[in-house]
């Protein structure tokens, strides 16, 4: 955030009226409540471009950009807040105080450099013993899992020796100070004052981030053993949910569709028989902030997950998580084989290409996971299964490929195909009512992401909303960092009886990428209708609160509460909050 306190920034916007600002560099005119113009930051014929002088922002329907006036400043003179700030003040004659640069800024930044700079020195260690005598029997080792010189290269493969200490020393000597060494996870230090490497003769997969940083290691025993993987902790720069094994090279690949496998070694033989659009996740389950690492890539991913039941468990864990993230979704299992990498090394990489191409469609996998539950002799069972799959269906947009994929299920069950379609319209019955009561603002049943802005923005219309929405949902809910904290901000405003408005909220950020993605939301969000309000209201509430469930069932299947979890999921159902009450 920014270092002068919220008065003077206020101070110097309240000082800049954007449409003054703005009519400089833009030719605005007036239309309505607002002025239009042709946006300077993407080329265009018509004007798309708004500038509001009540609530004092701009947003460009065409190219998505919006924020307050130093957001426009920041993105019209490519200043950074800081200076864009400095600017504004220049041209109302304001003086700045000092800024002041925190020290905690400066020492995070640093510490960072310090940790980025430790896992580099660190991997070239152990890709050094590797390939020394010491590394002899972790060499053997990827012999026998047939991992060729290039891809051990490629990879950055490497061994930590058994001796206890050595990569202690080895960063002690290159002069890091022992918070930065401690602070990497690659060392800790016992009570009794003496230090310990994390890893010791284990195989090393180095985890490198998009931009080719390395930020932690996964470390196998050679052969059997427990525990077969040990992983970096999380550190300053090293988050499990937001990195994915091989993100960098299967970025590269430039191919918009992505293969998710379970384990490094898969992600590596895949790589090796030539698909380098692999990823893998980092030990832990496959999670929103994944799916949204991998959108800005992807646009379809085929989970290929080990052919065991807990692959398959997981499977179906990830697949509504990709699918709130808008990614499509294909299944694939591998047969004869318990993962992909055995797979591989049985029957291929030309063999390997053939099966991608028979991957399903999830849907269709899904019906197939839910019929294994199900004795199709039974009537009763018939019953059940019908009613699980017309749940299943209900959650397709489309009416064509629900017919298509209707057709498939009776094929495989031979259930009646109407038996089946009157489960569904019942079932659709109370869904469809909700999404014409929110057609309004276009909420795409597919978006968690729109029902959480949605959300927001009715907590900001009004504190009646406010009132009776914050006690049924905590920030936390909204899963995605930039909700949580734009949620926070608005129950701390309204707490302390601040004033709440679309353009304090838009202030609240200072970054263009922040900013435009609040007024972008703002502008989407038409208000709604009086006896829309309370359907739309719990709509998005249950949304966005079964969202956050099933991103806490996702993230850890052996959590002990998992079972309190899926109650308080099924519960969420029954949350109502009436406006007449408020
Ligand atoms: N994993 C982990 N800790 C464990 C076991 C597994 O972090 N004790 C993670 C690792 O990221 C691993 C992934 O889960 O890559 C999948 O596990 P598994 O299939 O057992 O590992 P593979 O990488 O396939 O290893 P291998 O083929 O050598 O058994
Ligand atoms: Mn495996």
């Amino acid at each position: 955030m920014s270092y002068y306190p919220r008065e003077v920034i206020d101070d110097i916007r309240s000082g800049n009226d954007i449409v003054d600002v703005v009519g400089q560099y833009v030719k605005l005119k007036r239309s309505g409540s607002s002025y239009v113009g042709l946006c300077p930051f993407h080329n265009e014929k018509t004007p798309s471009f708004h500038v509001h002088s009540d609530g004092q922002y701009y947003h460009c329907f065409g190219c998505g950009v919006g924020g307050d006036v130093i957001g426009f400043m920041m993105q019209y003179g490519n200043y950074s807040y800081l200076d864009a700030l400095r600017f504004l003040a220049d041209r109302i004659n304001y003086v700045l105080p000092e800024a002041e640069m925190t020290a905690d800024i400066i020492k995070k930044r640093e510490l960072k450099q310090n940790l980025y700079e430790i896992h580099k020195v660190a991997a070239r260690f152990y890709y050094e013993q590797l390939i020394s005598p010491n590394g002899k029997n972790a060499t053997e080792y990827l012999d026998s899992r047939q991992v060729k010189l290039g891809a051990r290269r490629k990879f950055g493969l490497g061994y930590s020796p058994i001796a206890k200490g050595a990569l202690y020393e080895v960063l002690k000597s290159r002069g890091f100070s022992e918070d930065s060494i401690l602070k990497s996870g690659l060392v800790y230090k016992k009570d009794d004052g003496n230090y310990f490497d994390k890893f010791f003769n284990r195989l090393m997969f180095p985890i490198i981030d998009v931009y080719g940083n390395i930020i932690g290691f996964g470390g196998r025993i050679l052969g059997e053993g427990q525990p077969k993987y040990l992983n970096s902790p999380e550190t300053e720069i090293f988050n499990k949910s937001r990195n994915l094994y091989n993100l960098n090279n299967a970025k590269a690949a430039k191919m918009r569709e992505f293969i998710l496998v379970e384990g490094y070694m898969d992600a590596i033989a895949i790589y090796q028989a030539g698909f380098y659009n692999v990823v893998a996740s980092l030990g832990t389950a496959f999670n929103e902030n994944h799916a949204k690492v991998l959108k800005s890539y992807a646009d379809s991913v085929i989970l290929l997950f080990d052919s065991d039941e807990a692959g398959v468990k997981a499977v179906l864990r990830a697949i509504p998580v990709l699918e709130n993230a808008g990614l499509k979704i294909k299944v694939l299992q591998v047969h004869d084989a318990k993962d992909p990498d055995e797979f591989i090394k049985k029957f291929g990489a030309l063999e390997f290409g053939e099966l991608l191409k028979s991957a399903k469609n999830h849907i269709i996998f899904q019906a197939e996971q839910i019929q294994k539950k199900y004795n199709l002799d039974s009537l009763d069972d018939k019953i059940a299964f019908s009613k699980d799959i017309a749940s299943l269906l209900s959650s397709v947009e489309s009416s064509i490929e629900t017919d298509a994929y209707l057709k498939e299920v009776s094929r495989m069950t031979q259930i009646d195909l109407p038996a089946i379609q009157n489960e569904i319209s019942k079932l659709n019955n109370g869904v469809k009512t909700v999404r014409m009561a929110t057609s309004n603002s276009k909420i795409n049943k597919n978006s968690i992401d729109e029902a959480r802005g949605g959300l927001i923005s009715i907590l900001v219309s009004n504190r009646v909303y406010y009132d009776l929405i914050s006690p049924n949902i905590k920030p936390e809910e909204f899963v995605d960092d930039f909700y949580i904290k734009t949620v926070k901000y608005i129950y701390s405003l309204y707490s302390e009886n601040k004033p709440v408005s679309k353009e304090s909220i838009i202030s609240f950020f200072d970054t263009v990428e922040e900013q435009s993605r609040i007024t972008k939301l703002f502008v989407k969000q038409a208000g709604y209708i009086d006896n829309e309000m309370e359907k739309a209201l719990n709509h998005l509430l249950r949304k966005v609160k079964e969202a956050y469930y099933d991103k806490m069932i996702s993230d850890d299947y052996s959590n002990p509460k998992l079972p309190e979890l899926m109650e308080l999921k099924r519960n969420v159902s029954k949350l109502y909050i009436s406006l007449s009450d408020g």
